[in-house]
């Protein structure tokens, strides 16, 4: 008979901060990746409100942006029943595997980060201790649960290096304790650029509205931004260098109806780009319109949205006090 082998499912994690309305940027580079894991992979999904005091938030804002976040998973397809959603600050084994792995960590490391260096030129009045170990509790995020793979958009990648860095140290001064995460960045849509500045990465907390579109703006609203949306003094779709807005609206095109780059450009060939941000805007206001439908009456809801925190919180704790306990023991922790 053949020898039994037993099979570990494997492990998907990734988490989003509730510091802003999410975008379009969270939702193609991220958000929209993460249920095709849920089949196959025991999934961690997280609302990592720890991250976002980094930078000052208002107390009722953030209240608000996690059951927001929250409800933003479960209408994008993750069933709670299938996987664990749950928030960061409900599971406090985060901060202190953080403490832990930031004493592996090195100064150097974490100077280098990109993320670091832009928000300490934008919050130059705030340049916190935990701007700088950010890292460390990401790496603790994805490391507690042995996540094997880690689905983020292009400018999560530094980190999650610094990740597999740390679990590659701490494993290799003890012996392996942590899974070596490997990142999951799409193809198409890991770098979806501002509407405004097109050579700049949409974000979550840009002081130009028209930059930014809102995975739960109205269409209306969707489209108009389209409409203003930066492109050159060309009137020709093609995705070449120099005309990063319309490589940036034909990768967003490209997401919601599978066409490839070249599809687009004969579809539009001849046509003005007036007509091409119009037929983006209509495709993305479709695409988010299910998404938005559930998400309202999930948030009319709040006892269930705070049932799945509880039950993801208790299922979050469980796998995170194993490998908390295994890290202590590892370190020489007395244990009781
Ligand atoms: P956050 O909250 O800034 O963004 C959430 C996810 O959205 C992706 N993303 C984008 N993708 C494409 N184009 C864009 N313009 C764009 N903007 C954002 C991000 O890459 C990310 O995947 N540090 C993380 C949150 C985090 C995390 C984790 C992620 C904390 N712990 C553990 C994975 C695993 C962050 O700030 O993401």
């Amino acid at each position: 008979m053949p020898e039994e082998t037993v099979i570990r499912k494997k492990t998907a994690l990734s988490g989003i901060q509730p510091s802003g309305n999410l975008t379009l940027g969270n939702y193609l580079g991220a958000l929209s990746n993460f249920s095709e894991f849920t089949s196959e992979y025991n999934c961690y999904y997280c609302v990592v409100d720890l991250h976002s005091i980094t930078v000052r938030q208002i107390p009722a804002e953030l209240r608000r942006r996690t059951y927001e976040v929250l409800a933003l998973y479960i209408s994008c397809g993750l069933d709670p029943e299938k996987c664990t959603l749950f928030v960061q600050s409900h599971v406090h084994e985060h901060a202190e595997l953080s403490w832990m792995l930031s004493c592996f960590t090195m100064f150097g490391e974490l100077s280098r980060m990109t993320q670091f260096k832009d928000k300490s030129a934008k919050h130059a009045d705030n340049i916190n201790a935990g701007l700088f170990t950010y890292p460390v509790l990401m790496a603790s995020d994805i490391l507690l649960y042995q996540a094997d793979v880690v689905p983020i958009g292009q400018d999560q990648k530094q980190h999650l290096e610094l990740a597999r860095d740390i679990a590659e140290r701490f494993n290799g001064v003890f012996s392996p304790t942590f899974t070596v995460p490997e990142p999951y960045i799409p193809k198409i849509g890991a770098n979806i650029m501002s509407l405004a500045e097109p050579t700049k990465k949409m974000s979550k907390s840009d002081a130009n509205e028209n930059a930014v579109i809102r995975i739960l703006d109205t269409r209306d609203v969707i489209i108009k931004k389209f409409r203003r949306a930066v492109t050159d003094s060309d009137t020709c779709v093609r995705y070449a260098d120099g005309k990063d807005g319309i490589k940036n609206l034909m990768t967003i095109y490209s997401c919601f109806t599978g066409k490839s780059y070249d599809e687009i450009e004969r579809e539009f060939d001849g046509r003005g780009y007036g007509d091409f941000k119009s037929a983006v805007g209509e495709v993305c206001a479709d695409g988010l319109q299910p998404v938005k439908e559930r998400f309202d009456k999930l948030m009319a809801d709040k006892p269930y949205l705070e049932s799945v925190m509880r039950d993801g919180a208790e299922k979050a704790s469980r796998a995170a006090g194993k490998t908390v306990s295994k890290v202590k023991r590892k370190l020489g922790f007395v244990t009781l």
